[in-house]
C-alpha cells in the first residue's frame, strides 16, 4: 500500500504483521488495527497513562511510541496480562477484591504501569506505589483503593507474575480493566 510500511510485533506472545502509515501511533495500532480495545487513550498528550502497556517488559505510553518504532520488539496489553481464559492477574484480583475502580476508564493503564513497579520493586512501600503511578490519573477513586490494591498484589506474589504469557486475550481479563470504556 502506498505510503504504508510493514511493522512486525509479538502482541501478547503473537507474532503480528501489518502495514501501517509511519505517524501511526501505537496506541492506534493496538486498538484500531488489532483490535485491542483494552488499552484506552484519555488524552493524547501523554498526562493520563490511559494508554500504558509494556514494550519489550518496560510501561510505556503507548500514545508517546509510533507504531513502527515497536517494528520487531515484544509488546503486552492488559488482554495480555492474565495467566489464561479462566484466571486474573494478581493485580486484577486485587483491583476487583479491593474496588479500585469505579468508571475503569484509567484501569488498564493503572495495572499495566502497577505490574511494571512490582516487576522492579516486588515489595514497595506505601509510598513508592504512589510514586511508581504518578503517571497514571484516575478521576474517579481518589487512589486510595488503588495503591491498596497494588499493596495486596505484591502480598499475594504479583512480581512473579508480569511476563508475557503465550496466549492473548483471555476472556477473564477483559472484565476486570481490559473491557470497560473501549
Ligand atoms: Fe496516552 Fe493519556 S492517552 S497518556
Ligand atoms: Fe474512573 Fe479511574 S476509575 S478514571
Amino acid at each position: 500500500m502506498a505510503g504504508t510500511v510493514p511493522v512486525r510485533i509479538t502482541v501478547n506472545g503473537e507474532a503480528r504483521e501489518s502495514e501501517v502509515e509511519p505517524r501511526l501511533l501505537l496506541v492506534h495500532y493496538l486498538r484500531d488495527v488489532l483490535g485491542l480495545t483494552g488499552t484506552h487513550v484519555g488524552c493524547d498528550t501523554t498526562n493520563c497513562g490511559a494508554c500504558t502497556v509494556h514494550l519489550d517488559g518496560e510501561a510505556v505510553k503507548s500514545c508517546t511510541v509510533l507504531a513502527v518504532q515497536a517494528h520487531g520488539a515484544e509488546v503486552t496489553t492488559i488482554e495480555g496480562l492474565a495467566p489464561g481464559p479462566d484466571e486474573l492477574h494478581p493485580l486484577q484480583e486485587a483491583f476487583w477484591a479491593d474496588h479500585a475502580l469505579q468508571c475503569g476508564y484509567c484501569t488498564p493503564g493503572m495495572i499495566m504501569a502497577a505490574a511494571d513497579l512490582l516487576k522492579r520493586t516486588p515489595h514497595p512501600t506505601e509510598e513508592e506505589v504512589r510514586h511508581g503511578l504518578e503517571g497514571n490519573l484516575c478521576r474517579c477513586t481518589g487512589y486510595q483503593n488503588i495503591v491498596k490494591a497494588v499493596l495486596d498484589a505484591a502480598e499475594a506474589g504479583a512480581e512473579g507474575r508480569v511476563e508475557t504469557p503465550p496466549v492473548a486475550q483471555p476472556a477473564a481479563a477483559d472484565a476486570i480493566g481490559g473491557g470497560v470504556g473501549a
